[in-house]
């Protein structure tokens, strides 16, 4: 097993480091907000607020701004109502929107259970006109997502209500930007440098989502994922605009579920949880967007995201087995959804990073491999699965960045870190991810065991390093050509483990 880089060699120098702390320490000064663009808004000027105008904008000058290194962050996440039932509640909710016809979106196995049973009932009592979408595919493919679009263009809704997993609430995020936009090419929202990245500037219209998994956090973030099939890698679209406006969290939703999307979509939540916690600080990200409208969803690891992340990384491990191991255990599937909607506003705020930017990959390039438990007739690596293989190694790598985070993680496994090195923190946090992979079962053991191969890593290379917007913020990876390194050792050291 080829060990991985010491991240002596992928950190910056010595002299870099120091400008770079130097920069921090001025680029953490408050810059003028947007009223106080205008040097005229305060009548009568302190010469502190006059100092620092002069200041700020200097470094608010386009060449300073691709320096700066961010000094804000937002918290946006979508409401919330959470309860055993809470669904019947969704046909009052759209009656109040005023809506004229809603556009339900499911897949077709949640089309026939529960969930779909009691949103038909409740849009039926409350007098709602509907129609029904039920082909979203699982794992959805830009191919599948263009049918639902097309579909949807053609129905002239006014809203929308996304009941599934995360395949069905990101499918119908992209329709209702699409049938906002009827005229945009599809590619032009989609992240760069797959797609346009264009800026969402137009409010969509309301979405509300039901999630049947626990599972993406989907209900809580501006994300809408799926696989571009030219490239072999998932991408998507993520802007504000596109958060529903309201997720119906009711656990009675997750009673259907089979264990193996049970486990893993709680695997998700896991690497959510994890991935937020550890992302570089908001802080360190580069550079300074132009414009704070240009600031991205996923700014870096906050106060306020670390509180939801760290939370839902303790909630997971509690809970994750008890929901996997006993489907009666109806404490273990609530906390699970709790927990899937705490890391998605951790996550939809902070950002994931290599786990996910490396699964985008793992899917789209999926050798043949089924997930044993999956009622689909595709090969299929489910989302939960391609983020958890590669966990182990990734935490190795990343924990000399901040061992007392990565120890804090260690510690939410149940280990005792009392008299823990801060040295070892990636050897322990990996071993304790390794173990509860194994005890929660059925988790392949690597990357060989989905049929990958040696041969097959530099494909696997080139896939994840255009996922700039979450790989950037992993602690370690620079943007330059020692990614690329850093990347293959992460693959090579995910192919097996013991
Ligand atoms: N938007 C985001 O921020 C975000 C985050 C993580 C993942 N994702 C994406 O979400 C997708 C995965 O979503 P998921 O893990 O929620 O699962 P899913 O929507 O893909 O569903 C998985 C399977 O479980 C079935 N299922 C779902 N709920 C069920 C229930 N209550 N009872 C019975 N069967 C049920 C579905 O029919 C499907 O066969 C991937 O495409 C992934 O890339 C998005
Ligand atoms: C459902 O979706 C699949 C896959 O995208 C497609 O092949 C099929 O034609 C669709 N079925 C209907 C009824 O639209
Ligand atoms: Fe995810």
């Amino acid at each position: 097993m080829a060990p991985l880089t010491p991240l002596t060699r992928v950190l910056p120098s010595a002299a870099s480091r120091a400008t770079s702390l130097l920069r921090t320490i001025q680029f953490t000064h408050p810059p003028s907000c947007p009223c106080h663009s205008n040097p005229n808004y305060h009548k009568t000027p302190t010469s502190l607020t006059q100092r620092n105008y002069e200041k700020n904008r200097q470094y608010a000058t386009p060449v300073d701004g691709a320096l700066a290194k961010e000094y804000a962050f937002e918290m946006a996440a979508s409401s919330i109502r959470f309860g055993p039932g809470v669904t019947q509640e969704v046909g009052m909710d759209l009656k109040h929107l005023g809506t004229k016809k809603v556009c339900v979106v499911t897949d077709p196995t949640i089309d026939k259970l529960f969930p779909m049973q009691q949103v038909r009932e409740s849009l039926a009592r409350e007098g709602v006109n509907y129609v029904v979408y039920n082909n979203v595919s699982i794992e959805p493919k830009d191919t599948s997502v263009k049918e639902a679009i097309a579909w949807a263009k053609a129905q002239n809704v006014d809203s929308f209500l996304a009941v599934g997993g995360g395949s069905v609430i990101d499918t119908a995020k992209l329709m209702n930007l699409y049938t906002t936009y009827a005229d945009a090419p599809f590619l032009d929202f989609v992240n760069a440098p797959l797609g346009n990245g264009r800026p969402v500037d137009r409010p969509l219209k309301p979405l509300i989502a039901v999630p049947t998994t626990a599972g993406t956090g989907s209900e809580t973030t501006g994300t809408a994922i799926f696989d571009l099939t030219t490239h072999h890698a998932k991408t998507g679209v993520a802007h504000r605009n596109l958060k529903p406006l309201l997720g119906i969290c009711d656990p009675l939703n997750m009673r259907t579920m089979p264990s193996a999307v049970k486990a893993s979509s709680g695997l998700d939540v896991l690497c959510h949880a994890l991935e937020s916690w550890t992302a570089i600080p908001y802080t360190e990200r580069k550079p300074r967007p132009a414009h704070p409208l240009q600031r991205p969803a996923y700014q870096g690891a906050n106060p306020i995201s670390d509180v939801f992340s760290l939370h839902a990384l303790k909630r997971t491990v509690k809970y994750l087995p008890r929901a996997v191991h006993n489907p009666d255990d109806l404490e273990a599937q609530s906390e699970m959804l709790l927990a899937a909607t705490l890391a998605g506003i951790g996550f939809g705020n902070a950002g994931v990073h290599l786990c996910h930017g490396m699964s985008y990959p793992i899917s789209g390039r999926n050798p043949g491999y089924h997930h044993k438990g999956y009622e689909v007739n595709k090969p299929l690596i489910p989302h939960g699965v391609s983020v958890a293989v590669t966990a182990p190694s990734v935490f190795r790598f990343t924990a000399p960045s901040n061992p007392e985070r990565h120890l804090a993680a260690a510690e939410a496994f149940g280990v005792d870190i009392t008299n823990a090195k801060r040295e070892d923190a990636g050897e322990i946090l990996s071993d304790a991810i390794s173990r509860f992979l194994e005890e929660l079962g059925d988790q392949p053991k690597g990357l060989k065991p989905l049929g990958f191969t040696s041969s097959d890593i530099d494909a696997l290379v080139e896939g994840t390093l255009p996922q700039r917007r979450v790989i950037v913020l992993a602690p370690g990876i620079e943007g330059g050509e020692n990614d690329r390194e850093v990347l293959t050792r992460l693959f090579e050291h995910a192919l097996e483990r013991k």
